[in-house]
């Protein structure tokens, strides 16, 4: 795993950015990935303004979200889908065709779930993921205990992240809906390059163990070890309980070619 440690968010999300752009401009039809939550947001306000600034086109690519809530109505405010749109896809020369979600309002949760692969594996997969961990170390919504062969599914959510989603939904838990369809950990591990990004303090004990812990279906996070090309783009505040902080530093210093993650 290369672990970056940034003075800001800001930076990580510039580097992020930098990650996802060689993909648009290499890759003939590039699919991203993309998480909702707040973590990547400075990631995709980056990209909005290097497309309204510099041209930066998403016109051949196509995007695939990690989750969906199960049991909100399709145009709620906090529904992923929605979300993204707002925060991003809507700003930028996505095609309306382009972005893709699990069907969390789904009558047949099964069926929606094997499409939702199947229209994966239709695009050859995914070339670069963005990701955040949640403060139980989840990636995706694979709660601890998911297995890390899992695929699309409907899960549980655990009571400490409806408890940390609560603020999207007027910081009332009862509204927090207690299901999602979400990518399996299989399913993330397929992406050909994985971003994990992780900001403030709230994040330095799941990304520790994610990345310096033992590989355990209680810390999904911690599959990722499993990948071969994994950018872990990290703030201050979130790498202050990173044991070996002082060699990622070195590393990412010394790196002759550290733009080509
Ligand atoms: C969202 C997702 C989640 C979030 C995680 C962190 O699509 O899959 O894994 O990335 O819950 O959320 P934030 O960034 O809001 O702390």
């Amino acid at each position: 795993m290369e672990i970056v440690i940034t003075e800001t968010p800001e930076v990580a999300a510039i580097l992020a950015a930098d990650i996802v752009e060689r993909a648009l401009t290499t890759i003939a039809t590039p699919v991203l990935g993309l998480a909702t939550g707040t973590t990547p947001l400075a990631t995709y306000r980056e990209l909005i303004s290097r497309h309204v600034e510099s041209g930066l086109s998403f016109v051949a690519a196509r995007v695939f979200l990690l989750d969906e809530y199960v049991g909100l109505p399709r145009d709620h405010p906090a529904a992923f889908r929605q979300v993204i749109a707002r925060e991003f896809t809507d700003h930028i020369d996505l095609p309306m065709t382009g972005l893709h979600s699990p069907d969390g309002p789904a009558a047949d949760i099964a069926g929606a779930a094997n499409d939702y692969e199947r229209a994966l594996a239709d695009v050859g997969g995914v070339d670069v993921q963005i990701l955040g961990i949640g403060s139980d170390g989840h990636i995706g919504f694979n709660e601890p205990s998911s297995s890390l062969g899992s695929r699309t599914r409907l899960k549980t959510l655990t009571s400490k992240t409806r408890i940390d989603n609560a603020r999207f939904f007027d910081d009332d838990i009862d509204q927090v809906p207690h299901h999602c369809l979400t990518q399996g950990i299989a399913t993330i591990l397929e992406a050909r390059h994985i971003v994990l990004l992780a900001f403030g303090e709230s994040k330095a004990c799941p990304l520790t163990r994610a990345v310096e812990g033992p590989i355990t279906a209680m810390v999904p996070a911690s599959a990722l070890q499993l990948h071969p090309h994994v950018t872990v783009l990290v703030d201050e505040a979130a790498a202050t309980e990173l044991s070996y902080a002082d060699y990622y530093r070195e590393t990412f210093e010394n790196k002759p070619h550290w733009q080509t993650f």
